[in-house]
């Protein structure tokens, strides 16, 4: 029997990952990608797979109730794999009520179409929401969040987040729809927007620009590979039990002035630049509101029950990614100058 998936945000950076790998690995799943392509979702992240069969793209915002009923009514899905969100924190300190309506209300729309859909069968449905680990909030110098972590959101972004994931919950707990929820911590590689921190450093060093940094730059965070990201969600979208939470992380701490001074050595090697060189290019600049201090997740959890491990030391996926910016010259060249988001005209004239 082939499997229909919803996949919302599969135009943006982790989610095209998900779908790429889903496409890929499951000839005998449909694979629907709903985005709503904001200036985060770019389509010409999945070139290399949008017109295998089992793919389709829907542009729909999660906003707006009817658009997302109406699909409901018109295609049965097994499964939703909840991505779709406003990302940046820097961008909810500017405008928090964006991220109101899409990570909150959007995703009270989709829980709404799905528990109408699936309701009186819940058998072999799943809603697998996708959240971070900054919902547990800010840690100081020990300790690890894990799953049972109390939330202490301090970020608009953060907040929303939580919020959603309270939802999530409560939608298992009242209406029993099958839910999985996942907290990651700081994802890097491949197609992410240059106003995140990995991205927009390899751009600015690239073109000789200052690299901000926030504060003293002693604010921690724990760096993923997407890729080992996108095969969590494949692992838990399949094994885990309903209504569990995992947390998925790196094992891999940077304050993030280490980390910019490791990027900035790579890339003057990969430029041929010397060394030190792009290392002038940092600044100090005043410090991001609230900013969280330290991130650090504990994922055993989902390496003893589930058998996930991450599959490359950062050293090695930060090559990679520095790599991949400077092959792909058109991708940030596109997204920098804003052409982008001409693609889904020029692919989808016809359609
Ligand atoms: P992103 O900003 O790169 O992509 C978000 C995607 O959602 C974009 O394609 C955008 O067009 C789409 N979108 C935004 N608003 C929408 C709306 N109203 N309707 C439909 N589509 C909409 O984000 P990302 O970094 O890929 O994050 C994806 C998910 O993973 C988010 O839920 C985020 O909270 C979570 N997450 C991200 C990280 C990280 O490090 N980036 C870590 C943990 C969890
Ligand atoms: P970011 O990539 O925005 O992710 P998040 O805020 O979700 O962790 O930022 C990662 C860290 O880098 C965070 O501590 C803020 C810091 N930062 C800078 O110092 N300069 C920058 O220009 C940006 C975007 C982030």
């Amino acid at each position: 029997m082939r499997k229909k998936i919803l996949i919302t945000g599969g135009a943006g950076f982790i989610g095209s990952h998900v779908v790429r790998l889903f496409v890929n690995k499951y000839p005998d799943y449909d694979i629907v990608n709903l985005d709503a392509l904001t200036y985060a979702g770019n389509l010409e992240n999945l070139s290399d797979i949008d017109r295998k069969p089992n793919y389709s793209f829907v542009k729909i915002d999660i906003t707006n109730e009817a658009a997302i009923n109406e699909l409901f009514k018109n295609t049965i899905f097994d499964g939703v794999i909840h991505l779709a969100a406003e990302s940046h924190v820097d961008r909810s300190i500017k405008d928090p009520l964006a991220f109101i309506r899409t990570n909150i209300i959007g995703t009270v729309n989709l829980l709404n179409a799905a528990r109408s859909q699936w309701e009186g069968n819940y058998t072999g449905k799943r809603f697998y929401h996708i959240s971070t680990d900054e919902v547990y909030g800010s840690l100081g110098k020990e300790g690890m969040f894990v799953e049972t972590t109390p939330y202490d959101p301090r970020s608009p972004y953060s907040a929303s987040k939580a919020s959603s994931d309270h939802l999530v919950r409560a939608y298992y707990h009242t209406y029993g729809l099958p839910v999985v929820i996942s907290n990651c911590s700081n994802n890097y590689g491949a197609n992410q927007f240059p106003e995140k921190l990995i991205p927009l450093a390899i751009n600015n060093i690239k073109h000789r620009k200052p690299i901000p940094i926030y504060g003293k730059g002693e604010n921690i965070r724990d760096w993923l590979w997407v890729n080992d990201h996108a095969r969590a969600i494949d692992v838990i979208y399949h094994q885990a039990a309903v209504g569990e939470t995992y947390n998925i992380g790196g094992i891999n701490e940077w304050t993030n002035i280490d980390l910019i001074r490791t990027l900035c050595e790579i890339m003057d090697r990969k430029l041929g630049r010397s060394a030190g060189e792009s290392a002038q290019l940092i600044t100090f600049v005043a410090d991001r509101a609230g900013h969280d201090l330290r991130y650090a997740i504990d994922s055993s959890k989902l390496q003893r029950d589930l058998g996930w491990q991450p599959s490359l030391q950062f050293s090695e996926g930060l090559e990679k990614t520095v790599d991949w910016y400077l092959e792909d010259e058109q991708w940030l060249a596109h997204v920098t100058s804003g052409d982008y988001q001409k693609y889904y005209e020029k692919q989808y004239e016809n359609v």
